[in-house]
């Protein structure tokens, strides 16, 4: 008898304290640090705020990975090398996203809005500046 009650209080402490660690939720970051601060894409994917580094990694990487270009190397998003083709806004960035030279894939709105292209190509003027 006794020693049935003692297992069955193990067994109600431990389900006790599964359910703490199932509550357990520490608040989560926004991935820029800026709390309460909602891009305007949010308003297109509820809950998920997209910035243009996160799209720029997940879409982009891949073939420019920090800017470079791994399938043609004379074609890198540095800002010296962007301004000498003449690609020097995030208008001509988009349209490049939207209709590329010859080997990069095709980003139609389908995959990226007017909105996340946009951040991608603010992200690019802003980040590899060199
Ligand atoms: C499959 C590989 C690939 C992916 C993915 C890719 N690119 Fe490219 N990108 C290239 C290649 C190759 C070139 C050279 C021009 C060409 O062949 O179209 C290029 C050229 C560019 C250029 C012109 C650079 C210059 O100096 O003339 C820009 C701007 C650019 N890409 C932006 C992007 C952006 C923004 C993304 C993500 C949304 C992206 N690329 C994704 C392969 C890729």
């Amino acid at each position: 008898m006794l020693r049935t009650l003692a297992s069955r209080s193990v067994t109600v402490l431990s389900t006790a304290l599964l359910l703490i660690g199932c509550t357990n939720t520490t608040p989560q970051k926004s991935e820029n640090g800026q709390a309460g601060k909602v891009a305007p894409v949010a308003k297109e994917r509820p809950g998920v705020p997209r910035s243009g580094e996160a799209l720029f990694k997940q879409y982009c990487s891949p073939c420019h990975p920090d800017g470079g270009n791994v399938s043609d190397a004379s074609r890198p998003l540095y800002g010296s090398v962007l301004r000498s083709n003449h690609i020097t806004t995030p208008e001509d960035i988009v349209r490049i996203m939207r209709n590329p030279l010859s080997r990069m894939i095709r980003f139609d709105v389908s995959t990226l809005s007017d909105q996340d292209a946009r951040a991608i190509a603010e992200y690019i003027l802003a980040t590899f500046n060199h």
